[in-house]
């Protein structure tokens, strides 16, 4: 591969960025890229030569077999080291470089009132007190910690105090109902739960305590009654002056299990030796849900995620030390613990970490936080682009953004038009555009740019990261070479890929190894275009067969997203007597415009000419709005249905708002127009 030159329309790092980048062209990422595939063992070693190491690791940095007909699946890491993963993101840094006074956080919270800076130092002895805490809770190594709050710093303390003592912490997003609360912590077996009494999104207040209790009780019921302490943070938001909870809240309280944070951290000392852990012992579970079934407990352990998330963070974002960086993401997510919490914390960086939402209390809040912090590095997601895009340019222009210098993007293929949105806008044609490809399950970015070194295509994401070797198969698992589209697949682990699915390994190797053996199958469908760029097609079950020719929905999106009327399109597949399968397109339009016939069949010609007439849609519908999950991520297994009519709906608890599946009946098309 050389430095790439294209007929597609590129853009080139800018060379100011250049000057001073950690990887400062592509030749020097290829020979770096070279260097980690040919020599994993040198290129791991020197990065976790910058660790604490208690005790050593006794054999090489990456062990591994990845392949199930050579027997069980395992990926190990620093194997025989002793570490821990708290002193490596806070003590290393106040005790020995220095960064005792920097700021590790600025919290935003969901009202411009509410903020608060946190120092490194603060923060190790926020984290130490919690520890200790916990400890006298009786939580010890191995047990598991649910932790079912909104973005608060508590959030970041109660994660880093479990790592320190070596419990388990499973972050459960504080958008989920009770029900999918109760789910996680009964497979989880959790022995405490640390909750808020209540949090604002946006104008809503949200009774959190309640619907904890609501969880608990329900895993009383199924004889699953894990759970003996439940620790409750006062809310400062929604504490009047005196220190009282505000009225509009009715904290439930049993004396027998609740503990108020505020009584037991006030006298809890501030000392907290580490516990010295294993370097594969467990770190975090995060539940994902997979596409059958309940959701996987994806299982991370220390080292490899250690070295994995700082060293994504570092080269990705080309952190500098002076950054102020911010990611949208929630801690309740992936992107939240690498890119809020552990990456950034293991390169002692300062972050916002924001509790509010996009459009509260004006529809310009993230570009005034922008401005306020002078954010230099900024990380969010297509569908958080696509709503701001909604509102035009005026929000942005009240705001000075000229400390932005990269922008990056995480979740699902951005189409072209809110890539453009956002480079030209957002960043003024002067940040490059990082789509960042990942899962939970990776740990850390896989295909990625790095920003001084690639050069970009809009929607692609460009080129693996260090370690990572992908590749391309076909349905009967042929690795396909050059220009090409199939399944993604990576051919070796990274230091930070998932473990195992908690205590579940079987389903682990099921989901992920089974279907091509020697290869992590990713799910999702990928092409390589002549310049050897990657590009995700969506989920594998959102590809579809027209006619015999394989085609993805994201492309048929990115082409309806093209049209000035368009705010949002999510295009599922139909049955078809003829083709085998058509396209069936739903579309929100931007404020004030029309669905009509005319529109319709502008649509179509659209996409026939961005893609061609074998994607010509079948039918489009008017979609007031979509199926998303609290993640922002549409359910396309509802859009099939309603697609298909499909009146059984089965399961809508992990809706946002399941009211809008009822809308979307109404607005159906029944046959082809
Ligand atoms: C799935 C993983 C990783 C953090 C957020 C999601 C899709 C993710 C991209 C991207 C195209 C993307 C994939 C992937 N996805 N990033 N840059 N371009 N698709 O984590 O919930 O585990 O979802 O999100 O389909 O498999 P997740």
């Amino acid at each position: 591969m050389v430095v790439p030159e294209s007929q597609d329309t590129m853009y080139y790092p800018p060379s100011d960025l250049q000057k001073d980048a950690h990887v400062a062209d592509f030749s020097s990422y290829l020979a770096l890229y070279r260097k980690s595939l040919e020599n994993p063992e040198a290129f791991w070693k020197e990065i976790a030569d910058k660790f604490f190491w208690k005790k050593p690791a006794t054999g090489p940095v990456l062990q591994y077999n990845f392949d199930v007909k050579q027997g069980s699946i395992y990926v190990k890491c620093m194997d025989g080291a002793k570490t821990n993963m708290c002193y490596n993101v806070l003590d290393r840094h106040v005790m020995e470089g220095n960064l005792g006074e920097k700021v590790a956080y600025y919290w935003e919270g969901n009202s411009p009132d509410h903020h608060m800076t946190i120092t490194y130092r603060q923060l190790l002895s926020q984290v130490c007190r919690c520890a200790n805490v916990l400890k006298q809770m009786g939580v010890k190594k191995g047990d598991r910690v649910s932790i079912y709050l909104p973005m608060i710093p508590e959030l970041v303390y109660t994660m880093l105090a479990c790592a320190r003592i070596g419990a388990i912490h499973s972050v459960v997003f504080a958008g989920f109902s009770s029900e999918s609360l109760c789910e996680r912590i009964m497979d989880a077996q959790s022995c405490v739960l640390v909750t808020a009494d209540g949090v604002y999104r946006g104008e809503k207040l949200i009774n959190l305590k309640q619907i904890a209790d609501e969880a608990l009780e329900k895993c009383r019921e199924n004889a699953s009654s894990s759970v003996t302490k439940c620790l409750v943070i006062k809310h400062h938001a929604l504490r009047t002056k005196s220190g009282a909870t505000c009225n509009k809240l009715q904290t439930p309280w049993d004396s027998e299990c609740d503990i108020w944070w505020d009584e037991v951290m006030r006298d809890s000392p501030e000392e907290c030796e580490p516990e010295w852990l294993d370097a594969e012992d467990p770190l975090f579970i995060l539940y994902t849900s997979g596409s059958t079934g309940k959701p996987k407990g994806v299982l991370h352990t220390i080292a490899g995620y250690l070295l994995y998330t700082s060293l994504t963070f570092k080269y990705v974002f080309d952190h500098h030390h002076d950054d102020v960086y911010w990611c949208t993401a929630d801690i309740g997510w992936i992107t939240g613990h690498s890119y809020i919490t552990y990456g950034p914390l293991a390169n002692g960086a300062t972050s916002v970490l924001f509790e509010g939402i996009p459009v509260h209390p004006h529809v310009g809040r993230f570009w005034e936080i922008i401005e306020k912090y002078k954010v230099t590095k900024f990380y969010t997601a297509p569908t958080a682009i696509r709503l701001l895009m909604k509102y035009g340019r005026e929000p942005l222009q009240k705001y000075d953004l000229s400390s932005l210098r990269i922008l990056g993007t995480v979740g699902e293929p951005i189409n072209p038009e809110a890539w453009q949105w956002y480079h030209g806008v957002v960043g003024q044609g002067r940040c490059p555009v990082v789509d960042t490809f990942w899962q939970t399950e990776t740990g850390g970015h896989v295909l990625t740019p790095l920003p001084a070194a690639t050069p970009l295509k809009p929607g692609s994401a460009t080129f693996p990261f260090f370690g990572v070797e992908p590749t391309i198969l076909n349905e009967h698992g042929e690795e396909l070479e050059g220009e090409a589209e199939g399944y993604l697949v990576f051919r070796r682990p990274w230091p930070g890929i998932m473990r195992t699915v908690f205590q579940n390994h079987e389903r682990f190797e099921n989901t992920y190894f089974k279907k091509f053996p020697g290869f992590y199958v990713t799910g999702d469908g990928c092409r390589r275009d002549k310049d050897g760029y990657y590009w995700i097609t969506g989920r594998i079950d959102d590809m579809l067969n027209v006619s015999g020719h394989l085609m993805s929905t994201a492309e048929v999106e990115a082409a309806l997203t093209v049209h000035q009327a368009v705010a949002e399109a999510a295009v599922v597949s139909r049955p078809h007597k003829v083709k085998g399968e058509c396209l069936y397109c739903f579309v929100t339009l931007k404020h004030s415009r029309e669905f009509n016939r005319t529109l319709v069949d502008e649509l179509k010609r659209l996409v026939r000419e961005r893609i061609g007439p074998i994607a010509t849609p079948d039918f489009i519908q008017n979609a007031p709005a979509l199926p998303k999950t609290r993640s922002g991520k549409i359910m396309r297994r509802i859009l099939r249905q309603i697609a298909r009519n499909e009146k059984d709906m089965g399961d809508l608890s992990t809706l946002a708002d399941p009211k809008v599946v009822e809308v979307l009946f109404s607005h159906r098309c029944e046959a082809a127009p």
